[in-house]
């Protein structure tokens, strides 16, 4: 009897056999089973349908374990549920079979509140299988749509990925794609040849540089399967295990009341030219512990991980370095999707603000900003993990109200000496506010330069915003680290809720 078991099991371990492990060694990839070593902490692997068939009456067909594996294991000690399509079977092409195993999968670690992690290599929908396979997909769909919010979702990029296949890594909420040989489309090359006869490589098409510097539709993206799998442990390390955890903390590495005094100079007094917020970044958290999200795409904001005193938070940021840091379309997209994961999973946001507004233009307004700037606004509103937002320049007209002000909710309002916090720009309110009196000036441009340094002198300063109420205290640059630990410790125990509804309606 154990004869057969170890038959069966050894069949499954060679998946598609040796000559199609050779092929997909020399396609520059691994094998389903060599990326999940890779991916799991040794010996922690439980699989689960290693021995299921394909259905069909074909003896050749029908591999234990049908074109992808698998199961549970553990990445640096946190449990994980695991499926890695498997290209040498039948080009990892999704089968029933496929669907039951991952869809089992996702239910247990639904039920049980594991991530579910995705490594897609696959020629799609079975052909052979016709509808069924097509039906396949939507349930694994439904399930990427029920584990939403409640488990981290990830989905790697490493072969193929096209046609309807597409749509459960864009349900999951990290996409991150090999560079080399990941892929993605709705349809092929052959297709878009045969509508618009135009020649498009599959990379030019679909390819990691695409999908995260246009499309937006991945996250983030690595050279090959081993840079893509170290990438998925590093982006595990700041997400909890379900929504009902907090992330977990590292032992604080770096120290807590350190204060840097370049901050103190990093805004230029000449107030049109730019800075990178990287460098704030990288100086007021935790030492190399910023992953940026989406690095390449709308890079006019910046989103990612980082850590303050060994906590995971969320930081978003506009990037002065970029388009003045403007927002338009994809930059709300950008922000609005991360406020969300991080309320989602428990992150703590920290918001940098210096924005001279959304970015004016017919493109913008015909491609529907407004409704795609209401997205940040809907986000951080409806965010009830800790928020702490700091103006360090512009926060101008809508844009202020949208980055994380003190009316959305946000928790503790903080702000530089260089803020700038007004309705409008200093020219155009002037041009507004003192039409009559510039028309009938002798030396008009004298006169606009006066009223000008007037409007500065009084909205372009925090302490307005500090008089009001609307900024709860202006600090010094130097002291943002300490502040903001300071800051996410009174806040760690916050507890606030929503009204309860079926679900609201996010702008989209
Ligand atoms: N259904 C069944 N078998 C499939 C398949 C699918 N969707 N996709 C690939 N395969 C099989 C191929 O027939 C081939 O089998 P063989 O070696 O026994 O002939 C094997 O998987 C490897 O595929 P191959 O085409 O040699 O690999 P490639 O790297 O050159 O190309 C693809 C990969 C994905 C571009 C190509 O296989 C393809 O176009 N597949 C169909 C994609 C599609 O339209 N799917 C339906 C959309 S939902």
């Amino acid at each position: 009897q154990l004869t057969i078991l170890h038959r069966l099991r050894e069949r499954a371990m060679q998946g598609g056999g040796p000559e199609r492990i050779a092929q997909q060694h020399a396609r520059g990839k691994l094998t389903a089973r060599e990326r999940l070593a890779l991916l799991l902490d040794p010996g922690s692997f439980q699989e689960i349908g290693a021995l299921a068939t394909s259905m069909t009456e074909d003896a050749e067909q029908r591999i234990p374990g049908d074109g992808t594996v698998t199961g549970f294991g553990k990445i640096n000690g946190r449990r994980v549920a695991v499926y890695a399509q498997d290209f040498t079977v039948m080009g990892g092409s999704f089968s029933a079979v496929q669907a039951n195993k991952i869809c089992r999968m996702q239910d247990l670690a639904i039920e049980s509140g594991i991530p579910i992690i995705g490594l897609n290599d696959s020629g799609g929908a079975r052909i052979q299988e016709g509808v069924r396979s097509l039906a396949a997909y939507g349930e694994v769909f439904v399930r990427n749509v029920l584990a939403s919010g409640v488990v981290p979702q990830i989905s790697a990029i490493l072969g193929p990925c096209a046609g309807g296949a597409v749509y459960s890594p864009a349900l999951t909420d990290f996409v991150i794609m090999s560079e080399s040989t990941g892929y993605m489309f709705l349809t092929g090359p052959d297709v878009i040849k045969a509508v618009s006869g135009r020649d498009i490589s599959t990379q030019e098409l679909g390819g990691a540089a695409v999908h995260c510097t246009r499309s937006g539709v991945a996250h983030l993206s690595a050279a090959d399967d081993r840079t893509v799998i170290e990438l998925i442990k590093r982006l595990l390390s700041y997400l909890p295990q379900n929504n009902n955890e907090d992330p977990p903390q590292i032992m604080p590495y770096d120290r807590a009341d350190r204060q840097e005094p370049i901050l103190n100079t990093l805004v230029p007094t000449d107030e049109r030219q730019g800075y990178d917020i990287h460098t704030l970044i990288d100086l007021v958290f935790d030492h190399d512990s910023f992953l940026e999200i989406q690095p390449l795409f709308a890079q006019n904001a910046v989103v990612g991980f980082a850590r303050l005193d060994g906590y995971a938070v969320g930081v978003v940021a506009n990037q002065p370095a970029v388009m003045a840091g403007a927002l338009d379309i994809d930059a709300s997209d950008k922000i609005a999707r991360f406020v969300r994961i991080c309320d989602a999973f428990n992150i703590p946001l920290i918001t940098f603000v210096d924005t001279p507004g959304f970015l004016p233009g017919i493109e913008q307004e015909y491609g529907g900003v407004i409704r795609h700037g209401a997205k940040i606004i809907y986000a951080y509103s409806e965010a009830t993990v800790p928020k702490i937002s700091i103006v360090l320049r512009k926060a101008i007209g809508g844009a202020y109200v949208a980055m994380s002000s003190k009316q959305l909710r946000c928790d503790l309002n903080f702000a530089w000496p260089s803020a700038q916090i007004a309705v409008m720009g200093a020219e155009g309110a002037v041009r507004i506010l003192r039409r009559d009196e510039l028309r009938a000036a002798a030396d008009p441009t004298a006169l606009m330069a006066q009223f000008v340094a007037e409007y500065r002198r009084k909205f372009f300063n925090p302490y307005h915003a500090a008089d009001l109420g609307q900024i709860d205290e202006v600090i010094e640059p130097a002291e943002t680290r300490p502040r903001l630990i300071r800051a996410l410790e009174i806040l760690r125990t916050k507890v606030q809720q929503n009204p309860p509804r079926k679900h609201g309606l996010y702008p989209s």
